[in-house]
């Protein structure tokens, strides 16, 4: 589908003092030197769904979609077809090609091809964190499963690959965005589903919740079916990182263990580069490519199941 885009806006804010959309409310050192820049490719702030843009309608749309068929039911059909890894075989750069045909439609901030955002965000962390190879890694490889998206993958729509994630066979919090879809979600109507734990028990884990559906856990378990040797908080990354209820406004943590509650440490770093490298900062991809070659080889098979 075609995006009306107004001409891309570039402040970039070089005052550390200055507000930033956000605020950060947790010890660790989240900044490592990057500067927030104040506005997205569009000159609005970052993750705002109620400025008023042509992108707004088109944002609002998808999500009416992803909280209306986002079920128990469906999540689980969904976990269970693709986590047989029998979609395709290919290389994590051949991924990072592919994907690089699509534009993010639940994404107020970012209108240009897949790989631009991915280099960027991994670019920034190696910038500010240079000995965390898995985690440069990590942001090179953290949306590649969006590539449901794709014809050969059975292109999924839109609403059951990207957006916000949240757990199913619990209450929704209210803190998810455009959380009044979820009235006509059919989950809403679950006696069992409707109470605050829901179907789990207190500090249960995240491991053992189930997540809407979407491109955060396809590639977790993509990542864990091919044997990665990435550290588990990479894999805690991958599969949470658009879970924005737990680790931007603090809901859910009666699901969350102590393990858990560690690895959201690293959560908050990459987030915050996962959000404010979409921005307009060219990467030169030849230039780079032969270093994140270099880790894939570290890290993974030189060829996947996807
Ligand atoms: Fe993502
Ligand atoms: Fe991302």
């Amino acid at each position: 589908m075609t995006v009306i885009v107004p001409e891309p806006v570039l402040q970039v804010n070089n005052n550390p003092n200055s507000e930033t959309v956000y605020e950060e409310q947790h010890d660790l050192n989240l900044d490592g030197g990057f500067i927030v820049p104040d506005s997205n490719a569009f000159g609005h702030s970052f993750r705002d769904y109620e400025k008023e843009s042509k992108r707004k309608a088109v944002v609002e749309e998808f999500y009416r979609n992803n909280h209306i068929n986002q079920t128990y039911e469906f999540a689980k059909k969904k976990k269970e077809e693709y986590g047989k890894l029998q979609k395709a075989k290919m290389s994590i750069w051949e991924c990072c090609e592919l994907l690089n045909e699509f534009v993010d439609e639940s994404d107020p901030d970012l209108d240009e091809p897949q790989i631009e955002h991915l280099l960027q965000t991994a670019e920034a962390i190696r910038r500010d964190y240079p000995d965390q190879d898995w985690l440069h890694l990590t942001a090179l490889i953290h949306d590649l499963g969006k590539v449901m998206l794709h014809p050969s993958f059975g292109e999924e729509p839109q609403w059951c690959v990207v957006g916000d994630t949240f757990p199913l066979g619990c209450a929704f919090n209210e803190s998810i965005v455009h959380h009044q879809y979820f009235k006509e979600n059919p989950d809403s109507q679950n006696p069992n589903f409707s109470t605050k734990l829901g179907i789990y028990s207190e500090n249960c884990g995240l491991a053992n919740v189930t997540m809407s559906w979407g491109h955060d856990e396809y590639m977790y378990l993509v990542a864990k079916g091919n044997n990665t040797t990435l550290p588990p908080a990479a894999l805690f990354v991958i599969r949470f990182h658009s879970f924005y209820a737990m680790h931007r406004s603090g809901a859910y943590s009666c699901l969350m263990n102590d393990e858990d509650k560690e690895m959201l440490k690293w959560l908050h770093v990459f987030n915050k580069y996962d959000l404010y490298s979409k921005s307009k900062v060219r990467v030169n991809q030849e230039e780079v490519k032969p270093y994140y070659l270099s880790l894939i080889k570290k890290y993974f098979p030189a060829e996947l199941r996807w």
